[in-house]
């Protein structure tokens, strides 16, 4: 059983900003790793509301009481280049919780890298912020779980939903970041211990739109237009091109055309 160190505000700026503060201050490498755990590893951080929530590429995430703001603290013993695939592990700790409360004629989904959907609307999201310490430590893993409890944002490109608009048991803050850090112990161990290969299976079982077409933007803002194809075993997302041709975006994001 894991011990996490909760710090709970009632507002804060952002839940992440907040838990690389507080790691920060503990000066990561002076730290003795204490029974196989790194330092600052298992803080969570929780919030009733957040002033300057964020969400990926520089996105606002909308923050009103009522719903979960959440970071904990990960520092995963994987090479560098596997942590991108902890959006998804997280993705499907978060599915997995969440499909507890809603009937199952409802699509609860996942869309690449780090959205939960439902019925095609945005429930969710995961924003992974990464630090590297300088030393052989670990790196240190900010990642920021937002979930729309009681209400969402009105987007026009983007429609958002609630937890409420399933299910009249919506279940309090506390305790669905209960459920939720014991599916991320779960899913995390498979992870660690057993590599990327079942949570990869169990991602593309529930991903959104498989074969549709989509534009993918990469991180450095090139565009491509094809079908969602699937996910690479590095979590990598494969787009077929009209020509048939299979593009790998490692970072970025996808808008479906349909
Ligand atoms: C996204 O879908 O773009 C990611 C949204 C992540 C939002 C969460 S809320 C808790 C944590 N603190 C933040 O400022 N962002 C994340």
């Amino acid at each position: 059983m894991i011990e996490y160190t909760f710090y709970k505000y009632d507002s804060i700026d952002s839940t992440n900003d907040e838990a690389r503060r507080l790691i920060n201050k503990g000066d990561l490498e002076q730290f003795p790793q204490e029974a196989g755990t790194a330092w600052g590893e298992n803080a969570v951080v929780l919030a009733d509301s957040q002033i300057n929530g964020k969400g990926r590429l520089g996105r606002h995430w909308y923050s009103p009481p009522g719903n979960l703001y959440m970071t904990v603290v990960k520092r995963p013993q994987v090479p560098i280049t596997q942590l991108s695939q902890i959006s998804l592990v997280v993705g499907v700790a978060v599915r997995r919780v969440l499909e507890k409360f809603i009937s199952p004629d409802h699509h609860l989904a996942l869309k690449w890298p780090n959205d939960i959907l439902i019925n095609g609307m945005k429930i969710g999201g995961i924003l992974v912020e990464t630090d590297i310490p300088s030393t052989e430590a670990p790196p240190v893993c900010y990642i920021g779980i937002g979930i729309n409890l009681l209400s969402s944002p009105d987007l026009i490109n983007y429609p958002a939903c609630s937890l409420l608009d399933f299910t009249k048991n919506v279940p309090t803050r506390d305790d669905f970041s209960r459920l939720l850090l014991a599916s991320i112990e779960t899913v995390f161990e498979d992870w660690t211990k057993s590599g990327f290969q079942e949570i990869r299976e169990e991602w593309l079982w529930h991903a959104y739109g498989l074969g549709k077409p989509v534009q993918g933007i990469a991180e450095n803002g090139f565009k491509l237009y094809g079908r969602l194809l699937t996910i690479d075993p590095e979590g990598a997302l494969i787009i077929s091109d009209e020509d048939g041709r299979e593009h790998l975006v490692r970072s970025g994001e996808i808008t479906y055309l349909s």
